[in-house]
Protein backbone atom coordinates (compact mmCIF):
# COMPACT_ATOMS: atom_id res chain seq x y z
CA UNK A 1 0.00 0.00 0.00
CA UNK A 2 1.44 3.89 -0.57
CA UNK A 3 0.61 4.58 2.89
CA UNK A 4 1.85 1.92 5.13
CA UNK A 5 5.08 2.12 5.80
CA UNK A 6 5.61 5.66 8.09
CA UNK A 7 8.10 3.36 10.27
CA UNK A 8 11.88 2.99 8.62
CA UNK A 9 11.96 -0.46 7.55
CA UNK A 10 14.24 -0.55 4.48
CA UNK A 11 16.53 2.49 5.40
CA UNK A 12 18.72 0.04 7.11
CA UNK A 13 21.49 -0.58 4.21
CA UNK A 14 24.36 2.30 4.65
CA UNK A 15 24.87 2.85 1.67
CA UNK A 16 21.64 4.69 0.66
CA UNK A 17 21.63 6.59 4.01
CA UNK A 18 25.61 7.84 3.16
CA UNK A 19 25.23 8.81 0.08
CA UNK A 20 21.07 10.17 -0.82
CA UNK A 21 20.73 13.46 -1.55
CA UNK A 22 17.47 15.37 -1.37
CA UNK A 23 17.13 19.54 -2.59
CA UNK A 24 13.83 21.34 -2.25
CA UNK A 25 13.50 24.10 -3.90
CA UNK A 26 11.30 26.79 -2.24
CA UNK A 27 10.64 26.95 1.58
CA UNK A 28 7.57 27.97 1.85
CA UNK A 29 4.95 26.19 3.62
CA UNK A 30 5.60 23.45 1.54
CA UNK A 31 9.32 23.09 1.13
CA UNK A 32 9.53 23.31 4.27
CA UNK A 33 6.95 20.77 5.69
CA UNK A 34 8.63 18.82 3.20
CA UNK A 35 11.87 18.93 4.30
CA UNK A 36 10.62 18.10 8.01
CA UNK A 37 8.46 15.34 6.71
CA UNK A 38 11.73 13.61 4.64
CA UNK A 39 13.26 14.17 7.62
CA UNK A 40 11.10 12.44 9.92
CA UNK A 41 10.82 9.68 7.38
CA UNK A 42 14.74 8.80 7.06
CA UNK A 43 14.05 9.74 3.25
CA UNK A 44 17.60 10.93 2.55
CA UNK A 45 20.78 10.95 4.65
CA UNK A 46 21.40 15.08 3.47
CA UNK A 47 18.38 17.34 3.12
CA UNK A 48 19.77 21.04 1.32
CA UNK A 49 16.81 24.21 1.56
CA UNK A 50 17.10 26.38 -1.56
CA UNK A 51 15.27 29.59 -1.77
CA UNK A 52 15.85 33.18 -2.71
CA UNK A 53 14.52 34.56 0.76
CA UNK A 54 18.16 34.31 2.34
CA UNK A 55 16.52 34.71 5.71
CA UNK A 56 13.71 32.76 5.77
CA UNK A 57 15.60 29.40 3.92
CA UNK A 58 18.28 29.75 7.03
CA UNK A 59 16.34 30.12 9.68
CA UNK A 60 13.82 27.19 8.31
CA UNK A 61 17.41 24.93 8.12
CA UNK A 62 18.42 26.26 11.80
CA UNK A 63 15.31 25.05 13.06
CA UNK A 64 14.74 21.54 11.45
CA UNK A 65 18.31 21.18 12.06
CA UNK A 66 17.80 21.51 16.12
CA UNK A 67 15.56 19.01 15.78
CA UNK A 68 18.08 16.63 14.46
CA UNK A 69 17.94 14.73 18.10
CA UNK A 70 15.42 13.52 17.63
CA UNK A 71 15.10 11.89 14.16
CA UNK A 72 17.00 9.21 11.75
CA UNK A 73 20.35 10.76 11.23
CA UNK A 74 20.42 13.26 8.82
CA UNK A 75 22.16 17.19 8.04
CA UNK A 76 20.14 19.94 6.89
CA UNK A 77 21.79 23.25 5.33
CA UNK A 78 19.28 26.14 3.87
CA UNK A 79 20.64 28.95 1.60
CA UNK A 80 19.86 31.39 -1.26
CA UNK A 81 22.87 30.11 -2.92
CA UNK A 82 21.94 27.14 -5.66
CA UNK A 83 25.09 25.67 -5.52
CA UNK A 84 23.48 24.00 -2.28
CA UNK A 85 21.77 21.69 -4.86
CA UNK A 86 24.99 20.69 -5.97
CA UNK A 87 24.86 16.73 -6.58
CA UNK A 88 21.18 16.06 -5.27
CA UNK A 89 20.08 12.64 -5.97
CA UNK A 90 16.31 14.41 -6.19
CA UNK A 91 15.34 17.59 -6.61
CA UNK A 92 11.68 18.74 -5.75
CA UNK A 93 10.21 21.53 -7.08
CA UNK A 94 7.78 23.61 -4.79
CA UNK A 95 8.33 27.69 -5.03
CA UNK A 96 5.84 29.65 -7.10
CA UNK A 97 3.01 31.71 -6.68
CA UNK A 98 0.37 30.81 -4.12
CA UNK A 99 -2.83 30.15 -4.49
CA UNK A 100 -5.47 32.31 -2.79
CA UNK A 101 -9.03 31.54 -1.68
CA UNK A 102 -11.18 30.76 -4.58
CA UNK A 103 -8.39 30.91 -7.23
CA UNK A 104 -7.85 27.69 -9.26
CA UNK A 105 -4.49 25.84 -9.12
CA UNK A 106 -4.40 26.71 -13.43
CA UNK A 107 -5.09 30.47 -12.02
CA UNK A 108 -1.46 30.46 -11.29
CA UNK A 109 0.07 28.97 -14.49
CA UNK A 110 1.21 32.08 -15.67
CA UNK A 111 3.57 32.74 -12.54
CA UNK A 112 4.70 29.82 -11.90
CA UNK A 113 5.61 28.58 -15.80
CA UNK A 114 7.67 31.56 -15.94
CA UNK A 115 9.28 30.80 -12.89
CA UNK A 116 10.51 27.12 -13.15
CA UNK A 117 11.47 28.54 -16.13
CA UNK A 118 13.88 30.73 -14.76
CA UNK A 119 14.95 28.09 -11.73
CA UNK A 120 15.40 25.36 -14.13
CA UNK A 121 18.51 25.85 -16.01
CA UNK A 122 20.90 26.46 -13.27
CA UNK A 123 19.41 23.81 -11.21
CA UNK A 124 19.87 20.85 -13.96
CA UNK A 125 23.83 22.41 -14.04
CA UNK A 126 24.46 21.86 -10.50
CA UNK A 127 22.14 18.31 -10.26
CA UNK A 128 22.30 17.34 -13.91
CA UNK A 129 21.94 13.62 -12.53
CA UNK A 130 19.24 14.06 -10.42
CA UNK A 131 15.27 12.94 -10.62
CA UNK A 132 13.47 15.93 -10.98
CA UNK A 133 9.70 16.14 -8.81
CA UNK A 134 8.10 19.08 -9.66
CA UNK A 135 5.09 20.16 -6.66
CA UNK A 136 4.55 23.90 -8.03
CA UNK A 137 0.84 24.01 -9.46
CA UNK A 138 -0.96 23.85 -11.53
CA UNK A 139 2.06 20.75 -11.38
CA UNK A 140 0.81 19.03 -15.03
CA UNK A 141 1.02 22.16 -16.80
CA UNK A 142 4.30 22.92 -15.23
CA UNK A 143 6.09 19.71 -15.50
CA UNK A 144 4.46 19.62 -18.87
CA UNK A 145 6.58 23.31 -19.54
CA UNK A 146 9.44 22.20 -17.49
CA UNK A 147 10.13 19.25 -19.89
CA UNK A 148 10.00 21.35 -22.67
CA UNK A 149 12.33 23.97 -21.07
CA UNK A 150 14.87 21.54 -19.57
CA UNK A 151 15.08 19.02 -22.50
CA UNK A 152 15.75 16.43 -19.90
CA UNK A 153 14.44 13.04 -20.42
CA UNK A 154 10.89 12.50 -19.63
CA UNK A 155 11.61 9.76 -17.11
CA UNK A 156 13.53 12.03 -15.06
CA UNK A 157 11.13 14.70 -14.15
CA UNK A 158 7.41 13.88 -13.54
CA UNK A 159 5.36 16.03 -11.41
CA UNK A 160 3.61 15.02 -7.54
CA UNK A 161 0.72 14.44 -9.42
CA UNK A 162 -2.67 13.12 -7.75
CA UNK A 163 -0.48 11.02 -4.92
CA UNK A 164 -2.14 13.72 -2.46
CA UNK A 165 -5.53 13.56 -4.01
CA UNK A 166 -5.14 9.82 -4.06
CA UNK A 167 -4.61 9.59 -0.40
CA UNK A 168 -7.96 11.79 0.37
CA UNK A 169 -9.69 9.92 -1.98
CA UNK A 170 -8.43 6.79 0.35
CA UNK A 171 -9.07 8.57 3.24
CA UNK A 172 -12.69 9.51 2.52
CA UNK A 173 -13.65 6.06 1.68
CA UNK A 174 -11.90 4.61 4.55
CA UNK A 175 -14.07 6.86 6.96
CA UNK A 176 -16.98 6.32 4.97
CA UNK A 177 -16.55 2.19 5.35
CA UNK A 178 -14.88 2.24 8.95
CA UNK A 179 -12.19 0.20 7.29
CA UNK A 180 -8.66 1.64 8.16
CA UNK A 181 -7.05 3.63 5.16
CA UNK A 182 -4.14 1.09 4.26
CA UNK A 183 -6.63 -1.37 3.42
CA UNK A 184 -8.29 1.18 0.51
CA UNK A 185 -6.87 0.71 -2.63
CA UNK A 186 -7.81 3.20 -5.20
CA UNK A 187 -6.31 5.76 -7.51
CA UNK A 188 -7.30 9.79 -8.86
CA UNK A 189 -6.12 9.87 -11.93
CA UNK A 190 -5.93 12.95 -14.26
CA UNK A 191 -5.62 16.59 -13.54
CA UNK A 192 -4.28 17.57 -10.10
CA UNK A 193 -7.28 20.20 -10.05
CA UNK A 194 -10.83 20.34 -11.36
CA UNK A 195 -11.05 17.94 -13.74
CA UNK A 196 -9.49 14.79 -11.88
CA UNK A 197 -11.38 11.45 -11.87
CA UNK A 198 -11.59 8.85 -9.09
CA UNK A 199 -11.40 5.29 -10.69
CA UNK A 200 -14.19 3.64 -9.13
CA UNK A 201 -14.11 0.44 -11.65
CA UNK A 202 -10.68 -0.61 -10.51
CA UNK A 203 -10.58 0.45 -6.58
CA UNK A 204 -10.87 -2.22 -4.03
CA UNK A 205 -11.21 -2.30 -0.18
CA UNK A 206 -9.37 -5.22 0.95
CA UNK A 207 -9.45 -7.90 -2.10
CA UNK A 208 -12.89 -6.56 -2.28
CA UNK A 209 -13.84 -4.68 -5.79
CA UNK A 210 -14.98 -1.27 -4.13
CA UNK A 211 -18.23 -1.55 -6.62
CA UNK A 212 -19.18 -4.72 -4.81
CA UNK A 213 -18.91 -3.56 -1.25
CA UNK A 214 -21.94 -4.79 0.66
CA UNK A 215 -20.67 -2.52 3.51
CA UNK A 216 -19.57 -3.74 7.20
CA UNK A 217 -20.82 -3.28 11.04
CA UNK A 218 -24.03 -1.66 9.98
CA UNK A 219 -22.86 0.86 7.06
CA UNK A 220 -24.20 0.32 3.57
CA UNK A 221 -22.29 0.07 0.32
CA UNK A 222 -20.59 3.18 -1.90
CA UNK A 223 -23.50 3.99 -3.82
CA UNK A 224 -23.01 6.08 -7.09
CA UNK A 225 -24.45 8.99 -4.23
CA UNK A 226 -22.02 8.56 -1.74
CA UNK A 227 -19.53 8.17 -4.43
CA UNK A 228 -20.66 11.47 -5.79
CA UNK A 229 -20.23 13.36 -2.71
CA UNK A 230 -16.22 11.43 -2.30
CA UNK A 231 -15.32 12.57 -5.37
CA UNK A 232 -16.64 16.33 -4.77
CA UNK A 233 -14.92 16.42 -1.62
CA UNK A 234 -11.66 15.77 -2.65
CA UNK A 235 -11.35 17.89 -5.93
CA UNK A 236 -12.90 20.67 -2.91
CA UNK A 237 -10.46 19.74 -0.38
CA UNK A 238 -7.84 22.22 -1.17
CA UNK A 239 -10.24 25.08 -1.54
CA UNK A 240 -11.61 24.57 1.86
CA UNK A 241 -8.08 24.07 3.57
CA UNK A 242 -7.00 27.29 1.57
CA UNK A 243 -9.90 29.29 2.72
CA UNK A 244 -9.06 27.85 6.56
CA UNK A 245 -5.39 28.25 6.82
CA UNK A 246 -3.97 29.70 3.38
CA UNK A 247 -2.41 26.94 2.34
CA UNK A 248 -2.30 23.14 2.45
CA UNK A 249 0.89 22.13 3.82
CA UNK A 250 1.10 18.55 5.63
CA UNK A 251 -0.39 15.94 3.77
CA UNK A 252 0.99 17.44 0.37
CA UNK A 253 4.33 17.01 2.62
CA UNK A 254 3.71 13.49 2.91
CA UNK A 255 2.92 12.47 0.01
CA UNK A 256 5.57 14.24 -1.50
CA UNK A 257 7.99 12.43 0.63
CA UNK A 258 6.49 9.27 0.28
CA UNK A 259 7.87 9.70 -3.48
CA UNK A 260 10.98 11.29 -2.32
CA UNK A 261 11.54 7.80 -0.94
CA UNK A 262 10.28 5.55 -3.44
CA UNK A 263 13.07 7.19 -5.75
CA UNK A 264 15.81 7.11 -3.47
CA UNK A 265 15.21 4.41 -2.39
CA UNK A 266 14.63 2.33 -5.73
CA UNK A 267 10.85 1.08 -4.40
CA UNK A 268 9.35 0.46 -7.92
CA UNK A 269 6.10 2.06 -5.74
CA UNK A 270 3.26 2.11 -8.00
CA UNK A 271 2.12 6.03 -7.37
CA UNK A 272 0.02 7.96 -9.53
CA UNK A 273 2.67 10.80 -10.82
CA UNK A 274 1.89 13.19 -13.12
CA UNK A 275 4.26 11.70 -16.51
CA UNK A 276 4.50 13.00 -20.03
CA UNK A 277 2.17 10.20 -21.57
CA UNK A 278 3.10 8.53 -24.63
CA UNK A 279 -0.17 6.69 -26.29
CA UNK A 280 -1.36 6.09 -23.08
CA UNK A 281 -4.87 4.23 -23.53
CA UNK A 282 -4.55 6.79 -26.60
CA UNK A 283 -3.78 9.88 -24.43
CA UNK A 284 -0.36 11.62 -25.67
CA UNK A 285 2.03 14.80 -25.40
CA UNK A 286 0.15 15.57 -22.20
CA UNK A 287 1.58 15.39 -18.51
CA UNK A 288 -0.84 14.27 -16.32
CA UNK A 289 -1.65 11.44 -13.73
CA UNK A 290 -2.05 7.67 -13.88
CA UNK A 291 -0.60 4.76 -11.76
CA UNK A 292 3.42 4.48 -13.00
CA UNK A 293 5.92 2.66 -11.41
CA UNK A 294 8.43 4.88 -9.68
CA UNK A 295 12.20 4.66 -8.75
CA UNK A 296 16.07 5.40 -9.03
CA UNK A 297 15.81 6.29 -12.70
CA UNK A 298 12.12 8.26 -12.30
CA UNK A 299 9.08 7.64 -13.88
CA UNK A 300 8.71 3.72 -15.76
CA UNK A 301 6.28 2.07 -17.42
CA UNK A 302 2.46 3.49 -16.66
CA UNK A 303 -0.23 0.48 -15.75
CA UNK A 304 -2.45 -0.13 -18.05
CA UNK A 305 -5.35 0.20 -15.69
CA UNK A 306 -8.60 -1.43 -16.98
CA UNK A 307 -11.05 1.52 -17.04
CA UNK A 308 -15.25 2.39 -17.29
CA UNK A 309 -16.24 4.17 -20.61
CA UNK A 310 -16.55 6.98 -18.19
CA UNK A 311 -13.46 6.47 -16.84
CA UNK A 312 -11.73 6.66 -20.10
CA UNK A 313 -13.99 9.42 -21.39
CA UNK A 314 -13.21 11.90 -17.96
CA UNK A 315 -9.64 11.03 -18.54
CA UNK A 316 -9.76 12.23 -21.97
CA UNK A 317 -11.35 15.12 -21.12
CA UNK A 318 -8.72 16.27 -18.55
CA UNK A 319 -6.08 15.88 -21.03
CA UNK A 320 -7.65 17.85 -23.51
CA UNK A 321 -8.17 20.17 -20.75
CA UNK A 322 -4.49 20.50 -19.61
CA UNK A 323 -3.55 20.73 -23.54
CA UNK A 324 -5.29 23.83 -24.17
CA UNK A 325 -4.10 24.92 -20.90
CA UNK A 326 -0.75 24.32 -21.93
CA UNK A 327 -1.12 25.62 -25.49
CA UNK A 328 -2.74 28.95 -24.30
CA UNK A 329 0.97 29.56 -22.72
CA UNK A 330 2.55 28.51 -25.73
CA UNK A 331 3.63 24.98 -25.28
C1 LIG B 1 -3.39 20.78 -2.76
O1 LIG B 1 -4.09 20.03 -3.44
C2 LIG B 1 -3.12 23.15 -3.22
O2 LIG B 1 -2.45 21.55 -4.79
C3 LIG B 1 -2.56 21.81 -3.44
O3 LIG B 1 -3.37 20.70 -1.53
Amino acid sequence: NDGDDLGLTGVTAGQVRRTSKLAIVGAGAVGSTMAYAALMRGAARSVALYDINKAKVEAEALDLGHGIQFMPMAEVVGSDDIEVCTGADVVVVTAGAKQKPGQSRIDLAEATISLVGKILPPLVEVAPDAVYIMVTNPVDIVTYAALQQSGLPPTQMFGSGTVLDSSRLRYLIAKQTGVAVQNVHAYVAGEHGDTELPLWSSATIGAVPLLEWNGINGRGPLTSEVRDGIAREVVESAYRIIEGKGATNYAVALAGSRIIEAVIKDEQRILPVSSLLDGYHGIRDVCLSVPALVGREGVGERLEVPMSADELAGLRRSAETLRAVARRFGF
